[in-house]
């Protein structure tokens, strides 16, 4: 890639408007601003509306969103820190974390809070069990997972001085237990299993999970990020769904993102435990600080009051029937795509799936990255993923649109066919993922990733 193309990536406007570098002397005109955000906002929901994109957008309904940035701005400059001036923060958390536990079938005494996404979720709930440890008298501790749990728990580890500790998977793609159990030892506080996975969306035997929990007297968090918003309808729907929340005996915590299939705007996450002990491990306070009595939740100090009303709002608005009708219309579409993956030779699907799938190739010639390339030609966006090397697509609502899975599959087909045609020429994204596998490829990569989000975090360049 040139450094042209790298630039035009990250600061696709850099030519069209003005890079400000400070603060300009004068207002600049609110119009000329709505405008360069609409236009910006038009070109970069095009793909996404079509239908084109695997996860990432949920909805995909702008009346909605609409609707819900309309509550928003009730409440966007509220800070719900200061309860006493804003007590219907109280009322709209209280009431999101009672509607998320009655989904999750918390039993009586199960408590929630709020976050800003998966990733808070997970690492509040790796804090809450290192905390545990603590009182427990652990020293060094560490979580055991497999190696498809989510990324954010390596982060928390790391951030937190947690270890973790990577189980295999079973020839299923799903958590290995017996593998877990290996790992445990007397400085684990808690096993983390998903429903589902980012990589395969499956969910891991949890009820298994569950009984070893209960053996070794570990915390149990199920990682229900992505899936926790879709289970529930889909068991309802006559689905075969394994069990995964709270009723698996052991199970003492779940994360649940509304703002994935929950259909929220972006920034919230839930995280629910068994018990309100639990909750409390997570919450800091300090009495004695000059600033005054100090107490908050969890990680976030001043949170706006736009995103836990229209969080409300969200759930509300779309309400059982809505979650019902749209968990049906995303598993049509993952079967149909299921279907054609599995109707394409040299292409096998990852496991049992529901609404993503994963898929990689079954033959030593056929680059699954050439495919990604060829798809992303054809306009695709899907995620692509290492160990082993496959794709994935998770299905969301505007991948629903009438013949959007219909159309994935030939250009699938398509793809396959340049990649066969292709054989041996290195794929764009090929290259990334093939030098993770090695010390020496990993360094390179992290210092190569380590520059983009520079990058990212910095004004385009001067010409
Ligand atoms: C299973 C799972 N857990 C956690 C996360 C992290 O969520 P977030 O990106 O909201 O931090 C994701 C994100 O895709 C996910 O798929």
């Amino acid at each position: 890639m040139s450094e042209d193309e790298l630039l035009d990536g990250l600061y696709p406007y850099r030519r069209d408007y003005r890079t400000y570098r400070a603060i300009p002397q004068d207002p600049v005109d609110r119009a000329e601003l709505a405008a360069a955000v609409g236009f910006m906002a038009g070109q970069e929901d095009a793909m996404g509306d079509e239908g084109l994109v695997s996860g990432s957008l949920y909805s995909g309904d702008h009346d909605h969103y609409e609707f819900l940035g309309d509550i928003f701005s009730r409440f966007s400059h509220a800070n719900i820190l200061q309860r006493d001036m804003y007590p219907s923060a109280t009322k709209f958390e209280g009431e999101i974390a009672a509607m998320v536990l009655s989904m999750l079938q918390a039993p009586e005494g199960g408590a929630s809070v709020i976050t800003s996404g998966g990733s808070e979720s997970l690492i509040s709930a790796l804090y809450a069990y290192r905390e545990q440890g603590r009182r427990n008298g652990i020293t060094r501790p560490n979580i055991v997972m497999p190696v498809t749990a989510h990324v954010a728990l390596d982060k928390g580890g790391h951030w937190m001085n947690v270890e973790v500790r990577h189980a295999p998977l079973a020839p299923d793609y799903r958590a290995d237990v017996a593998a877990m159990a290996e790992l445990v030892d007397d400085q684990t506080v808690a096993l983390v299993g998903s429903a589902g996975n980012y990589p395969h969306g499956l969910i891991d035997p949890i009820s298994e999970m569950g009984e070893l929990a209960q053996e070794r007297g570990l915390g149990l968090h199920v990682d229900g990020c992505l899936g926790g918003f879709l289970w529930p309808w889909l068991e309802e729907l006559g689905y075969d769904i394994p069990p995964w929340d709270f009723r698996v005996p052991g199970v003492t915590s779940i994360s649940a993102d509304t703002h994935k299939f929950g259909y929220a705007l972006k920034g919230t996450s839930t995280l629910s435990f068994r018990s309100k002990d639990l909750r409390r491990l997570q919450y800091f306070t300090k009495p004695d600080w000059p600033g005054g009595l100090y107490l908050s939740p969890g990680l976030a100090g001043s949170r706006s009051g736009g995103l836990i009303a229209s969080t409300w709002a969200a759930l509300l608005a779309t309400g059982r029937s809505g979650y019902l009708s749209a968990a049906q219309e995303i598993m049509t579409a993952a079967r149909t795509i299921r279907d054609g993956v599995e109707g394409i030779a040299g292409l096998e699907v990852i496991g049992d799936p529901y609404f993503l799938v994963a898929f990689k190739s079954q033959d030593p010639d056929l680059d699954i990255y050439l495919v990604n390339d060829s798809l992303k030609a054809a306009g695709w966006r899907l995620n692509a993923l290492q160990s082993p090397a496959a794709l994935h697509f998770c299905v969301t609502r505007p991948n629903t649109a009438p013949g959007v899975a219909e159309r994935f599959v030939a250009d699938l087909a398509a793809a396959v066919a340049y990649a066969r045609e292709h054989r041996g020429e290195p794929a764009d994204s090929g290259a990334m993922y093939g030098m993770g596998g090695t010390p020496q490829g990993d360094q390179t990569l992290n210092d190569l990733m380590t520059s983009v989000l520079d990058m990212m975090l910095e004004p385009a360049p001067e010409e």
